[in-house]
């Protein structure tokens, strides 16, 4: 099968790159012509574990091209995916320029009979809306369009791609089915569940699985709120609710609030559709609010601690990415918990793996540090903002040992408030007993079983 990406970013070139390792004959292309430029020269231009070699080995079995002519590289494709971004507008509604832009970039040159298969992230009645922006382009042609959401997640896109727990694809064309089930039947193959289902279902399901992760997490974050003021500690009270199986465990970390670049945008553009269609979505407008408040909140849990020296206090936040192994950090709650701290007086070193690069492009005034070290020297404060699993085996007595104060928020649960009774640092984690310096090895209960307690810090994180 021939098929065409538009758009090369995380969705657009993990998608691509996976669908010519099922054997079909992909070309991906991007407006950025840099990038396209980066990509033909075997670069990747995202951080992304395994693509690299994937893409390597599928360019070298000549099933992978790159273009930045639309032109030139859809003209022929049984099928074309369009996969451009959908962010939020001002009043939180989707914009969806982008894949408006791309469905008339196409209408030109589309050949008859081609299927337009939306994988954008995009609210109930596009797919609908599309099809009448191609019509009114090339009112003769005869094509089909079709909804195929994706739900692969950054930092394991690749595996979530070819090993999925399910496709789904909708159309009320039958001839974009046949289509969509040839393009998958790879995976349908090895017992993958593919299901097909009407386009406007297909559209709700994608923003009903990201609405209901995101009610989950910002459930045990409230979970984690009232511990932090009764003495309970979430992490055992998320595993005791995980082992129903009709709750599950993924998905109950408490942390510093989900961020990327799907739950927020696609939570505001699920309740402004609820709005739009009189059918108000209650839950997800107060999540919404909830989860904006917290940043904020944390910031204050730090300057609170920190008092009278708030003003000139240096803070190193670890992890700048909304969640491990990506460099994306759209949404990423580092972006609204840094600025609340400047606000406050605070100078910023940051670190993290991969994402500094990106950071530098939307803050300002920060200090970036080579490895966490040197962020947390001489600093008062440390912050972890991203689970990052070289944070996890940091050398905690070495960085308490060369900063100037002595406070720790560890706002992922990396570690046990147990391992700190050693340690000359006053330690807030979320949802869990706070460990004051002066008082550590009597304020901290041992926790009943560090295994789950250790399981459950590890689940799934916000994104
Ligand atoms: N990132 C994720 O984890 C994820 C997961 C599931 C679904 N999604 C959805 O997938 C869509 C894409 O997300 P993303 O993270 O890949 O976005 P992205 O910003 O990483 O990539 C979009 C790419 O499209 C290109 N582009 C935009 N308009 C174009 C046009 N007219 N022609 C050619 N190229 C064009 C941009 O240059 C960019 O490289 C969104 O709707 C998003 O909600 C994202």
């Amino acid at each position: 099968m021939k098929i065409t990406i538009i758009g090369a970013g995380y969705v657009g070139l993990t998608s691509g790159t996976c669908l010519a390792e099922l054997g079909h004959h992909v070309t991906c292309i991007d407006m950025n012509e840099d990038r396209v430029a980066r990509l033909r020269a075997g670069e990747v231009p995202i951080y992304e574990p395994g693509l690299q070699e994937l893409m390597a080995s599928n360019i070298q079995a000549g099933r992978l091209l790159f273009s930045a002519d639309t032109v030139d590289g859809a003209a022929d494709a049984d099928a074309v995916f369009i996969a451009v971004g959908t962010p939020s507008l001002a009043d939180g509604d989707i914009d969806l320029s982008f894949v408006q832009d791309a469905a008339r970039g196409i209408a030109r040159v589309i050949k008859p009979n081609c299927v337009v298969v939306v994988k954008s992230t995009v609210v109930v009645g596009t797919c609908k809306a599309l099809r009448e922006i191609i019509a009114e382009e090339r009112g003769a042609l005869d094509f089909s369009i079709a909804s195929n959401p994706e739900f692969l997640r950054e930092g394991t896109a690749v595996r979530d791609f070819l090993e999925p727990e399910r496709v789904v694809f909708g159309s009320d064309d039958p001839r974009a089915c046949a289509v969509l089930e040839q393009i998958y039947q790879p995976l349908a193959d090895r017992g993958v569940t593919v299901m097909r289902t009407s386009n406007a279902n297909a559209e709700l399901i994608k923003y009903s699985a990201n609405a209901f992760l995101a009610l989950k997490i910002g459930f045990i974050n409230d979970v984690a709120n009232l511990c932090e003021q009764v003495g309970g500690d979430v992490s055992a009270v998320a595993a005791g609710i995980g082992l129903d199986t009709r709750i599950g465990s993924a998905f109950l970390s408490a942390g510093p609030g989900f961020g990327g670049s799907c739950f927020p945008k696609d939570t505001r553009a699920f309740a402004a559709t609820g709005r739009k269609h009189d059918a108000p979505q209650g839950l997800i407008e107060t999540l919404i609010e909830g989860n904006e408040a917290r940043s904020r909140m944390l910031a204050e849990r730090v300057l609170r601690e920190l008092g009278s020296k708030a003003n000139g206090a240096t803070i190193a936040v670890l992890g700048l990415a909304f969640k491990a192994n990506t460099d994306d950090i759209r949404d990423s709650p580092s972006l609204a918990i840094i600025p609340w701290l400047q606000k406050a007086g605070c100078r910023i070193k940051a670190h993290d793996p991969k994402a500094m690069t990106e950071a530098a492009k939307q803050l300002d005034d920060i200090t970036f540090c080579d490895n966490a070290y040197d962020a947390a020297r001489d600093a008062d404060g440390v912050i972890v903002l991203t689970e990052w699993d070289e944070y996890r085996h940091l050398d905690l007595a070495k960085i308490a040992g060369t900063m100037r104060g002595a406070l720790l928020a560890d706002y992922r649960n990396l570690w046990l408030p147990s391992d700190m009774t050693d340690l000359d640092l006053t330690y807030l984690s979320i949802g869990r007993p706070t460990v004051s310096r002066a008082s550590a090895a009597v304020q901290v209960a041992k926790p009943a079983s560090r295994t789950v307690e250790r399981a459950m810090t590890a689940t799934s994180s916000a994104g």
